[in-house]
């Protein structure tokens, strides 16, 4: 097992399962001490048991990234036991039936059910944790956005997944790329990086397991949908900032 982790402080929210679950045990099993972020303790307390059969440093935090409460608590609990945050990765996120509409009639309570995960609390989390990550000495934020999120792939009538024209969920991915870019730019005088990464799509609780990668797939070290995520998140110092990327690359904003 790699360690070039060791000493690393990973939270990842909403790691109890899916594609959280796995970028968790994948920057774990290079060493670092992950915080399984979890809005249920005890599903988040399940994973981190898994994790820790796997000889992973794993500890589960309570968070809720619609609850700044537990957002607040959460930030506490991570300055008491470690003083600081090197790899924060924004993973959790939702998607919700009556987003599969035409555009033009998703109702506005879809949008801001959407929103109030994707990106409200995207940004509450990096709000409530920028001190911590600026404590450590190479700070590494990663967003999960999607292609979906890409306005130049939504714009592109022979993208593969041009038929997948979601209004809340794919405009909350732009947002988070948008909120990646301004951030990085803020932060491009620190030692922390900002990032978008795009895992694909993947069969998960996301998408009643439709997509077409498989867990399984998520383990492939030089590839899956873990992977532009783990990249990005133990990114050398003169690695990238203000980047969308896939497992092959640039992703077109
Ligand atoms: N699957 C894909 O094809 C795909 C493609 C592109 C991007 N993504 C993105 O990848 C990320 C992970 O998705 P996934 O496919 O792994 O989905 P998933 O299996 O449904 O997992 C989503 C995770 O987010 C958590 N979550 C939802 N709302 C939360 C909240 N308010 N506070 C804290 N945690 C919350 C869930 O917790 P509970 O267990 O408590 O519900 C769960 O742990 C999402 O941001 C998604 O948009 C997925």
């Amino acid at each position: 097992m790699s360690e070039d982790l060791k000493g690393k402080v990973a939270l990842i929210t909403g790691a109890n399962k899916g594609i959280g679950y796995e970028i968790a045990r994948q920057l774990g099993s290079r060493g670092a001490t992950v915080l399984v972020g979890s809005r249920d303790i005890g599903r988040g307390e399940e994973a981190a048991n898994k994790l820790r059969s796997n000889q992973i440093d794993a500890r589960t935090i309570q968070l809720d990234v619609i609850d700044q409460k537990t957002i607040d608590s959460a930030s506490k609990q991570i300055e008491r036991e470690f003083g600081k945050l090197d790899i924060l990765v924004n993973n959790a996120g939702i998607a919700s039936d009556g987003d599969r509409l035409p555009p033009s009639q998703v109702d506005i309570e879809t949008l801001r059910h959407t929103y109030e995960t994707n990106v409200f609390g995207v940004f509450a989390v990096i709000k409530t944790l920028l001190p911590l990550l600026k404590k450590s000495k190479a700070g590494r934020i990663v967003n999960l956005s999607s292609g979906l999120g890409s306005l130049t792939q939504n714009s592109d009538p022979n993208y593969e997944f041009a038929n997948a024209k979601s209004l809340a969920y794919n405009s909350s991915k732009t947002a988070v790329n948008a909120i990646t870019v301004l951030l990085a730019a803020e932060l491009k005088d620190t030692s922390i990086k900002v990032n978008a990464a795009d895992p694909g799509f993947t069969a998960t609780d996301l998408n009643q397991h439709r997509g077409y990668r498989t867990v399984e797939q998520g383990a492939i070290p030089t590839g899956g949908y873990a992977y532009a995520a783990v990249r990005l998140a133990s990114l050398p110092d003169d690695g990238s900032s203000e980047g969308f990327f896939d497992e092959n690359g640039v992703v077109p904003w």
